[in-house]
């Protein structure tokens, strides 16, 4: 099937890429034009494992196709993705202004069979609203059809290659059948392909991220709970985990979610319930939540050096919102660096993949190591924000030789209190009891 995918982002790149890798002829659209000459010389703009390799591959078969020229890119298309970004807006809501304009831009070179497929998340009734905005322009009706992505940025071919579902918000029968045999190839273990309404399909995006954002919220509440009353949210969470009601995914505590989707997410879906009278109580919760709880590291290491950071070094290890990703759209590591830098404190970071998006916003108002030991290097603090594997066992004994004295706080829970105990650390978790620096024991 000859597609266009137009917005080459971590969705669209990914969604163009295994759409190629399935034997489809694809053409990826993007209006920056210097993410597309990258991609046309071989390089990824992203860091998403796995990716180059089946860029590369694609590209090289001549399947995969990269331009800034939308209209003949849509010409030969029988199926047109709309995969660009739909940040949120100034008052909460989706901005869509990007998608509307590609939609202006297609109306006049598409024929009448062809299917517009929305990735996009985008509120409900934006499907509609394509429909009737393409019969305006050219007065003749069109198929469009909204296809939700429900991918992880760290494992989005994985998650591609291998849906757990697939859902489609359609209209009729026929269309249906056009994207089923699309997804034909994903499908071969028997997950289910879900057609249902268009509405049902934008509102279905919004509620997966809802709740997903609801669990780390809740979890991160009682984790603070947990605290306050002297529990363990590690011993908590296995005891609620093992009821199957319950189980363990999305119930780790940390410093809170980030990235391009969840916050965004939750808002716009608290700003579609505003607009229809409905209180959007448990989603402004989880907002607030979130938000408070990207302060509660930065405000533990205020009380411990009773807000006295200036000239003290601290080393940040983890920058993205996630591991397996260079995200850091609203990442919790921005909201540290912010405060840490605002009380006149040195900052020196370093993550695996984020360091250039890092770099484009502070500059030389901090510093960049090239090694996570190399951060630490006469460091006050070490302050962890990301749970990259790397950092989960290192040399315990090197890293407190590098510090200045041995003092961790892990916005993430690596590590075993008992055991930095024994190895003699002052450490602060999530939810976990403080364990206040000790002789070591042998
Ligand atoms: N990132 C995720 O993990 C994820 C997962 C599921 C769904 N989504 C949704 O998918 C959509 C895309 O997200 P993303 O993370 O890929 O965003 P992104 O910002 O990485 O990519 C969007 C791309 O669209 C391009 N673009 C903007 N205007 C354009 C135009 N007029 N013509 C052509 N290209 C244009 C941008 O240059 C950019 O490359 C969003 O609605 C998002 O909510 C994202």
């Amino acid at each position: 099937m000859d597609i266009a995918m137009i917005g080459t982002g971590y969705v669209g790149l990914v969604s163009g890429t295994c759409f190629a890798e399935s034997g489809n002829q694809v053409t990826c659209v993007d209006i920056d034009q210097r993410k597309i000459d990258r991609l046309n010389q071989g390089e990824i703009p992203i860091y998403e494992p796995g990716l180059s390799e089946l860029v590369v591959r694609n590209a090289t078969a001549g399947r995969l196709q990269f331009t800034t020229d939308l209209t003949s890119a849509v010409k030969t298309a029988r199926v047109v993705y709309l995969a660009v970004g739909t940040p949120q807006g100034d008052d909460g809501s989706a901005d869509l202004s990007a998608l509307w304009s590609v939609v202006d831009s297609i109306a006049p070179h598409i024929t009448e069979d062809v299917v517009i497929v929305t990735k996009s998340t985008v509120p409900v009734g934006t499907n509609a609203g394509i429909y009737e905005r393409l019969q305006e322009i050219n007065g003749k009706k069109y198929h469009v059809a909204s296809n939700p992505e429900f991918l992880k940025e760290g494992a989005a071919i994985n998650d591609f290659m291998y849906p757990d579902r697939v859902v489609v918000g359609v209209r009729d029968e026929q269309v249906a059948e056009v994207l089923k045999e699309l997804y034909s190839p994903f499908l071969r273990t028997d997950k289910p392909f879900l057609a249902m309404s268009p509405e049902s399909a934008e509102l279905t995006k919004y509620v997966a991220n809802a709740l997903l954002a609801t669990k780390i919220s809740f979890i991160n509440e009682m984790a603070n709970l947990c605290e306050a009353l002297s529990g363990d949210i590690n011993d908590v969470r296995r005891g609620i985990g093992h009821d199957q009601r319950i189980g363990f995914a999305f119930l780790f505590p940390g410093v809170g979610y980030g990235g391009s989707c969840f916050p965004k997410d939750v808002r716009a879906l608290s700003s579609m319930s505003k607009n229809h009278n409905l209180p959007p109580t448990i989603l402004d919760a989880v907002d607030e939540i979130n938000h408070r709880q990207k302060h509660v590291l930065i405000e533990r290491i205020e009380s411990h050096f009773e807000n006295n950071l200036a000239g003290k070094t601290f080393a940040l290890w983890g920058l993205a919102f996630k591991p397996k990703t260079d995200d850091i759209r609203e990442a919790p590591a921005l909201v540290m660096i912010d405060r840490l830098l605002e009380q006149g404190a040195v900052v020196r970071v370093f993550d695996p993949e984020a360091m250039d998006n890092v770099r484009e916003i502070y500059g030389d108002k901090i510093q960049y190591a090239n090694r996570s030991i190399d951060a630490l290097k006469g460091a006050d603090v070490l302050a962890i924000n990301t749970e990259w594997d790397v950092f989960r066992h290192p040399d315990f004994e090197e890293v407190k030789a590098m510090m200045s004295e041995p003092l961790i706080f892990d916005g993430r829970n690596l590590y075993d209190t008992e055991q930095m105990r024994k190895l003699g650390f002052t450490y602060y978790s999530i939810g976990r009891p403080a364990v206040v620096n000790e002789v070591p024991v042998d």
